[in-house]
């Protein structure tokens, strides 16, 4: 068995940044919207930098328009993953495209996607769990509607809260109430920091939003003291290598800082973040990252490991997890 065939677990996964553009052609064509300026001639999504690629994104969401819409949407992505390797996945939802923030459509986006997670488990063998978002360049007000959702449909299936979006447009604290109202339904934090954003985004995510994961994350490379407080607060990071190279972070993987962060001991995991937009897989950042750094079938699975302690999801679920990984 290679590395790439090992069993995965995904953190960071923005749903509809996993749809293949495929599908978002024949959802267009079905519907007749023109999205023609979206894609390369290869067919790929076409974008120059990071804020044309959010525009690109939300062009494709133009398509995702009813609850049937994401159960298709969920199936194809769960599919893919699994015939990838993952076998555990947490997923990005933000009621602005599920609905525009409104509580009700939201039930019924919602209601589609986990039923189409209920087949794809017992078809694919890979479980699912959701993190609701806001989108950051959306606005704090619009946030409150998302963190609204969240609070309204946390449990079991939903356990986290998180946000996405431009990082360069306000500022993590101006997202407080809507961090503060999930954090009392119950949900696990996440948001998008250290992308973009400097050390200091990292520190103002921890110390403003109090989340314990952090997207990205990985310009605390550039802070020892930050380093040590990551360590100590046990801060997990959900890094996304071959979307940190496309988006020019880092030149390639060899220069990417993961390794580096897990040798400073860093709680590391690793996801695609939007897969077809980065022309990656789970499989492919295996792969990339055993050749950039020789890492072998321990260092995945103590990634595993670090994964699965860091996952939100109940201590069943953990612990069926844990099992399924070790059938593998
Ligand atoms: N980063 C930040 N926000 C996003 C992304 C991403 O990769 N995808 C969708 N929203
Ligand atoms: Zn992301």
């Amino acid at each position: 068995m290679t590395v790439a065939d090992l069993p995965k677990i995904e953190l960071h996964l923005h749903h509809e940044g996993a749809a293949p553009p495929a599908f978002i052609r024949q959802l267009a064509h079905e519907k007749r919207i023109d999205l023609s300026g979206i894609f390369k001639p290869d067919g790929s999504y076409d974008f120059r930098d990071f804020a044309h690629f959010l525009s690109v994104y939300e062009a494709a969401c133009e398509v995702l328009k009813s609850p049937e819409d994401f159960r298709r949407l969920t199936l194809a992505i769960l599919e893919e993953s699994a015939a990838n390797g993952v076998v555990y996945s947490e997923t990005f939802l933000s009621p602005d495209f599920c609905g525009g923030g409104d509580l009700h459509a939201w039930q019924d986006y919602l209601t589609a996607i986990q039923d189409a997670a209920d087949e794809a488990e017992r078809k694919f063998d890979i479980t699912l769990r959701g993190v609701v978002t806001c989108v950051r360049h959306f606005g704090p007000e619009q946030a409150k509607f998302s963190a609204h959702c969240a609070a309204e449909t946390a449990g079991d299936w939903v356990t986290g809260f998180g946000m996405g979006g431009n990082e360069s447009i306000g500022t993590q604290g101006e997202f407080k109430w809507a961090f503060d109202c999930a954090r009392e339904a119950g949900l696990h934090l996440t948001t998008h920091a250290g992308e973009f954003g400097g050390p200091e985004s990292v520190r103002d995510a921890i110390h403003d939003l109090g989340v314990e994961r952090v997207g990205h994350g990985v310009r605390a490379i550039e802070d020892p003291d930050l380093i040590r407080e990551l360590v100590d607060r046990d801060i997990t990071l959900e890094v996304c290598p071959g979307s940190n190279v496309v988006l020019g972070l880092y030149p390639d993987f060899a220069a990417h800082p993961i390794a580096r962060l897990r040798e400073a001991g860093v709680n590391v995991t690793v996801s695609t973040d939007d897969p077809p937009f980065f022309h990656t897989t789970m499989r492919r950042e295996y792969e990339m990252l055993s050749e950039a750094f020789g890492w072998n079938a321990e260092d995945f699975a103590a990634l595993n490991e670090t994964a699965l302690n860091a996952a939100f999801c109940d201590e069943d679920t953990r612990a069926r997890v844990k099992k399924r990984l070790e059938k593998t």
